[in-house]
């Protein structure tokens, strides 16, 4: 416990003492959460700048060095070295398992891969063109409604039980949304395959054809998980957290979580990066598409590039810029166009000023699209991706939460800015009333 303290001066005078806590890593933090009783006024921080929601000791992200670590191990190391379900055991439980520990975590995730018949009829419900995210924003939460046995927040058996289905069963959901979209049968889990190689089986195995994916395919796959699996307190995690402080169940809570992480600005990035290249077309059109993002007239942004909380290359892009490379070695493909515009892209971003002096790099979104396109993945089916991995990441921060005796119910306060009290007119007299305050 740290001794150090800050002081704030109010109008000249030193109004306040507050304490400091030292993080084990990164920025220290003042706790202000007396400011209000002491001194009548609330901090004001929109966009979360400064401003630490809790305490966490899943994953660091030191922005300015690009360095993230799951549970302090660096993700290039994981990422090379270990799978997705062992990171996934590190994420939830603190530790990478020993070899006895891993085979009872890989049996149960598997145990949970399929989900409830009747679900079926909920996707059945769907317009075909639905965007795979609005079905799993939809069935995820809906698994609140099948699985009654795993909802009591405050029961640890529960919440294990509920971390393992939502882990096991996003793929079979995700799987499930695509093959809706074409028509297709759905295609259950086969639990003989590894988490990556079943989830592409779900996808492209028919139940006339087997689906065979070369290894190197799945641990390029894997990696992706890896790299996705947790963020520390991005837009979707603290979602999922806001959520769970009222004591909503985990289901739901994950459903808030993939709404969140939807937008164009989080997950649905990787989307947008393709749509970009695509739209670009050619290695000679990138200068023009640079000078838009620049344009403070225009809305348009380098999608795929600038991170709120790296101010270097994004690590993960990095592992991805090269695994991009060696599955399109892999797959015969490389001359693939929107590589070429993409790698032309980052290096005329990294030269110019603009970019430069507001250390924009590209981030995980960069190089994700190009590897799942490569690898047959339909694009609306990018973010769902982003989805399945970040499962364990949200899942991993909600049980923290649940488990912290400082959580409270999450609710900010606000800058009021609006009208004074009034008095209510009826409807007959608001046309004069509004006449008079015009005049
Ligand atoms: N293209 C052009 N200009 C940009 C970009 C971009 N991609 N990103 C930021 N800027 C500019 C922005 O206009 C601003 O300029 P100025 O200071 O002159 O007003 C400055 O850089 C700072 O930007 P900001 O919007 O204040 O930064 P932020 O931290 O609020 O936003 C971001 C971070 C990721 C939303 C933003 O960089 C962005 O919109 N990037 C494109 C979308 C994207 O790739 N998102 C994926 C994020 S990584 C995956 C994930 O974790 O979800």
């Amino acid at each position: 416990m740290t001794h150090r303290t800050a002081t704030l001066t109010i109008d000249g005078k030193p109004s306040i003492e507050m304490p400091i806590y030292d993080a084990s890593e990164g920025p220290s933090v003042i706790d202000i959460s007396k400011l209000y009783g002491q001194t009548g006024y609330f901090s004001y921080d929109p966009g979360f700048l400064s401003t630490a929601s809790c305490e966490s000791k899943i994953t660091y992200i030191d922005g300015d060095k690009g360095i993230l670590r799951y549970r302090g191990y660096d993700i290039a190391d994981l990422a090379e070295k270990s799978n997705f379900l062992e990171v996934c055991h590190l994420l939830l439980y603190g530790e990478l398992p020993d070899q006895k520990e891993r085979d009872q975590f890989e049996h149960d995730i598997t145990y949970h891969t399929m989900v409830h018949e009747q679900l079926q009829f909920l996707y059945r419900g769907f317009p075909r063109r639905a965007h795979p995210m609005a079905i799993m924003v939809g069935a995820v939460a809906s698994l609140s409604a099948f699985y009654h046995d795993s909802l009591n927040i405050y029961d640890e058996k529960q919440r294990e039980l509920s971390a393992l289905r939502m882990i096991a069963k996003m793929p079979t959901l995700a799987a499930m949304a695509y093959k809706y979209s074409i028509g297709q049968p759905f295609i259950y889990p086969n639990n003989e395959l590894s988490f990556a190689e079943n989830f592409l089986h779900m996808m492209f195995a028919t139940p006339c054809e087997k689906y065979k994916v070369s290894p190197k395919i799945v641990s390029a796959m894997d990696k992706l998980l890896i790299l996705h699996a947790d963020h520390e307190q991005n837009a979707s995690t603290s979602t999922v957290r806001l959520a769970g402080s009222s004591g909503a169940n985990p289901f739901a809570c994950i459903g808030a979580g993939i709404a969140s992480l939807w937008g164009p600005a989080h997950g649905g990035a990787n989307e947008a990066v393709i749509s970009m290249l695509e739209e670009i077309g050619d290695v000679s059109k990138v200068s023009e598409c640079i000078k838009r993002a620049k344009d403070k007239n225009d809305p348009f942004r380098l999608m795929g590039f600038g991170h709120r909380v790296y101010k270097n290359y994004d690590p993960r892009a990095s592992v991805l810029k090269e695994s991009c490379h060696e599955v399109l070695d892999e797959l015969g493909m490389h001359n693939e166009p929107l590589l070429k515009i993409a790698l032309e892209l980052e290096r005329i971003a990294l030269e110019d000023d603009y970019f430069v002096q507001r250390k924009l790099y590209p981030n995980v979104d960069f190089y994700s699209g190009i590897i799942y396109r490569a690898m047959g993945i339909p694009t609306q089916i990018y973010t769902v991706l982003f989805a399945i991995a970040r499962t364990v990441g949200w899942v991993a921060q909600w049980r923290e939460m649940i488990e912290d005796p400082q959580t409270k119910i999450g609710r900010p306060r606000q800058l009021f800015t609006g009208s004074a009290s009034r008095e209510f007119v009826p409807v007959e007299k608001r046309g004069a009333a509004k006449a008079r305050s015009a005049a």
